[in-house]
């Protein structure tokens, strides 16, 4: 078991395969200090690394106890006595106090990880995982608080939440409950944090740390298109495969809070959690308020160690039955070929033609409801046009599957448009303030999903929808942002916006148990809610609206930091592009898409015949490496981003034995010499044979000599090289 408490030294200890974390019981009056985190270490005895101002153990519990707790290295920190720093419970008593103090209680240790409820969270058995229970109290507030670890076996992972229990007699109103607190002495960090807007998400930002507070935030009420509920601290020196780093990624799809502080001894606090602002949880005696769950990662070699293990971890430990590891459907979706001007004929065309090249599915995009013929009108009405589809989606569908292609859908649960039947006869389940007229945005209004009534108002339609066909997967969207956030009891309006997320997570774990086959791809206007808790209910997410290949290298290589290329829903788009006019050759398209979740997404009857003859050879490379790299090893070996002219990623299978390289030429440029590529990954003794050049060389060979970059004229080229094991 990677967890034990050491009772002489008041330690403890949490073991992951390359990591170790200490906890220290600390003084009389038993604060709860983060000691270590790096490196595997057998050593217990490390409290000598909490020193206050140059002093070590024990401390006076008298003179400065204000500046003592403001330096100490915290749990899980609090405010009002002395800890001025970012405070992760935050409180007010019924008078409107707002002090707190949290020191240990009790603590117990077990075998496998407890679900969270209502909640996405990581799992995993007594075979792969063990979990402490720290529990603290305020013993004046008679509150208690349950730091949950959870430490696996295999990867050098810890997933931490909070459960704040009050066990007092008065209630107590919860203004902030962050999930995670990471207090460490600085070793020249830089921060990595990634932003963005829409069609142009998770670009990733890295630098130096700084004095005072930084980080990423989302107060969207989605995790959104500008920010990820991520940071890492990486060593100044840290690059792709040495240095350590230290990442924290939030299991959550609403407002958040990610955020690295230097104080000023130069000590880091590193949270995570609900952003505070406009949160208020009311806790009544008795009751229990669990924040959602950080995956926190330790990394010493560097950003691909970060990489595997977040990679690894959500493969195996996140995304669930059936799609856990298994090969994603090829598809064609009908939204950048038609837009809303589609009938039955127009689709069952595009079906034969899909069928005719090898294409697995058909997803009918929006417009398929209500009487929506732009994006104004009919979200809430949930039942088809059959101006449109005549005989209805059975009938569609039908005639797809005939086709021999697998049928899919999308809808938009969320949201209402105000010209809809729903809207008519219920106006208040959109969320609105009493007597101020709500913000539209792309003409609609959110539904209120807070509310039960409302959730099972439009399950019952989608349930409807879903079983009227064979429908086999469903692309459930999400177009804006939410405002004029009020609903609940006046006293209760700080709550709205996490029973809004709970309530999301219900409707998909309610569709799923009741459709489980069914492939949910979540999406927000692209990648508006690309975040580890979608990931729990959809294996893979609509990476971006922007579906121009050149643009999509980059929001997908920051993708990949984080996210396995399984999870990254990738088409080839209509050109010149749809986002930005620009032209790119049709296999350069394929070759940018193909480490995804592969499609397409233009009108195929439109395509050259060259270019429509290609697509069976595009799917063949599909089924033969996309088990590579959408299980495999993840490298990112040039970044167009860094150098201006040409990217590359490359995966690696498990076993070693097969490594795929997409190298994408961007930009020409005259060189004087060829350019060197070491290869990453390989097994040093074993011989692979290019598929490029026909060369066969040692691992150590392609790695340490390196691969020339194949020579290409012209912009936006690019070249799938398949390295086999002879
Ligand atoms: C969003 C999605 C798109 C498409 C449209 C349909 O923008 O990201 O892929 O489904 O909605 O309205």
């Amino acid at each position: 078991m990677g967890i034990s408490f050491n009772g002489r030294e008041r330690v403890f200890r949490l073991d992951t395969p390359g990591s170790t974390y200490l906890i220290n019981i600390v003084d009389e009056a038993g604060f709860l200090c983060h000691t270590y985190y790096g490196r595997r270490i057998p050593d217990d005895g490390m409290s000598y690394l909490l020193r206050i101002n140059g002093e070590q153990l024990p401390f006076r519990s008298s003179g400065d106890q204000t500046g003592f707790l403001d330096e100490l290295p915290m749990e899980y920190s609090w405010g009002g006595q002395g800890d001025f720093r970012e405070s992760c419970l935050r409180l007010e008593t019924e008078e409107g106090y707002r002090t707190c103090c949290l020191t240990y209680l009790s603590h117990k240790i077990y075998g496998g990880k407890p679900s969270l409820p209502g909640l996405p969270a990581a799992y995993g058995g007594e075979e792969d995982c063990a979990t402490l229970e720290l529990w603290c109290r305020d013993s004046c507030l008679g509150l208690e608080v349950c730091l949950l670890y959870t430490v696996f076996e295999k990867l050098d992972v810890i997933c931490r939440s909070a459960r704040i229990e009050n066990r007092g007699e008065k209630t107590l109103r919860l203004t902030g409950a962050l999930s995670a607190c990471l207090d460490m002495d600085n070793r020249d960090f830089d921060l990595i944090t990634l932003h963005g807007s829409w069609a142009y998400e998770r670009m990733i930002n890295r630098r130096p740390l700084s004095w005072g507070r930084q980080g990423a935030a989302s107060k969207r009420g989605i995790s959104s298109h500008q920010e990820q509920p991520f940071l890492a601290l990486a060593e100044h020196d840290a690059g792709q495969d040495h240095g350590q780093v230290y990442a924290m990624h939030l299991v959550y799809s609403g407002n958040f809070l990610a955020q690295a502080e230097m104080s000023q001894q130069g000590l880091v606090r590193a949270v995570i959690g609900i952003h505070p602002e406009g949160f208020a949880w009311k806790l009544r005696p008795g009751e229990s308020f669990q924040t959602p769950e950080a995956v926190q990662v330790y990394s010493h070699t560097g950003l691909d160690g970060m990489t595997h293990t977040l990679h690894d971890f959500y493969r195996n430990h996140l995304i669930r039955d059936p799609w856990r590891n298994r090969p994603r459907p090829s598809l064609v979706n009908n939204w950048e070929a038609t837009y809303f001007d589609f009938d039955t004929e127009k689709l069952l065309d595009i079906a034969r033609t899909a069928a005719q090249s090898g294409i697995e599915m058909l997803v009918l995009d929006d417009g398929w409801f209500g009487h929506r013929n732009r994006d104004d009108s009919s979200l809430g009405d949930w039942t088809v046009n059959e101006e449109k589809l005549p005989g209805g989606l059975k009938y569609l569908a039908d005639e797809v599957n005939r086709l021999g292609l697998k049928f899919g859908l999308w809808v938009e649960p969320e949201m209402v448009s105000p010209d809809s039947a729903l809207y008519r006869a219920h106006p208040d389940y959109a969320l609105q303030v009493p007597g101020r007229p709500p913000m539209l945005s792309r003409n609609q209004l959110v539904l209120d999903f807070s509310r039960a009534e409302v959730r099972d108002c439009v399950y019952a339609q989608l349930h409807a929808v879903l079983s009227s066909a064979s429908i086999a997967y469903v692309k459930w969207d999400m177009n804006r942002a939410l405002t004029d956030v009020a609903g609940l009891d006046t006293d209760r309006q700080g709550e709205l916006l996490h029973r809004y997320v709970l309530g999301l997570y219900d409707l998909q774990e309610r569709l799923l148990r009741d459709f489980p086959d069914l492939l949910l791809e979540n999406c927000a206007s692209g990648g508006g809610r690309f975040d580890p808790g979608m990931l729990y209910y959809s294996p893979q997410i609509w990476t971006s609206d922007n579906t121009d290949a050149i643009d999509r290298l980059r929001i997908q290589e920051g993708t990949a930091l984080l996210y396995p290329l399984s999870t990254m829903g990738a088409h080839v788009a209509a050109c010149p592009s749809h986002t930005n006019g620009r032209v790119t050759p049709f296999a350069t398209r394929a070759l940018v898409s193909l480490p995804g979740c592969f499609g397409y997404e233009l009108d195929l009857t439109q395509l050259k015949p060259e270019e429509l003859a290609m697509i069976p050879g595009q799917l063949e490379d599909y089924r033969k490496y996309g088990p590579v790299f959408h299980d495999g090893d993840y490298y990112r070996l040039a970044s167009c981003s860094e150098n201006g002219e040409y990217d590359v990623l490359m995966a690696v299978s498990k076993d070693r034995r097969t490594a795929v390289i997409d190298y994408v030429h961007v930009m020409s440029r005259q060189r004087r010499r060829d350019v060197l590529l070491p290869l990453r990954g390989l097994a040093e003794e074993v011989r692979y044979r290019s598929s490029e050049t026909g060369e066969v060389r040692s691992g150590a060979g392609w790695m340490y000599g390196g691969m020339l970059l194949p020579k290409m004229a012209g912009d936006f080229l690019g070249k799938l090289i398949v390295l086999e094991a002879v």
